[in-house]
């Protein structure tokens, strides 16, 4: 497992379901293509992995990627 954790705003509760859906994005317009998750997700997923996520609004976020040894 590989974790990776910030520091940053956090991802409201009510978005975190969508944030690995293709082209689901909160930058403005023209900004984000919302492609940078769900092509990772997908990319884990191919490997046979699970991509996860914990995240606390104003307080941070931490992905996990779990990949099988075998
Ligand atoms: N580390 C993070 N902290 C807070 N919010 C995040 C974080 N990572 C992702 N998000 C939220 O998940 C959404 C989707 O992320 P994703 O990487 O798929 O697309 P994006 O970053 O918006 O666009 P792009 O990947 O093209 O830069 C973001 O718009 C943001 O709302
Ligand atoms: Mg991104």
């Amino acid at each position: 497992m590989i974790s990776v954790k910030d520091n940053g705003s956090g991802i409201p509760q009510n978005i975190l379901g969508k944030i690995f859906q293709p082209f689901f994005t909160t930058k403005p317009t023209g900004q984000g293509t919302g492609l940078g998750l769900s092509l990772s997700y997908d990319i884990v997923k191919a490997h046979g992995g699970e991509m996860k996520v914990e995240s606390k609004e104003g307080e941070g976020s931490k992905f996990s990627i779990i990949l099988p040894v075998s």
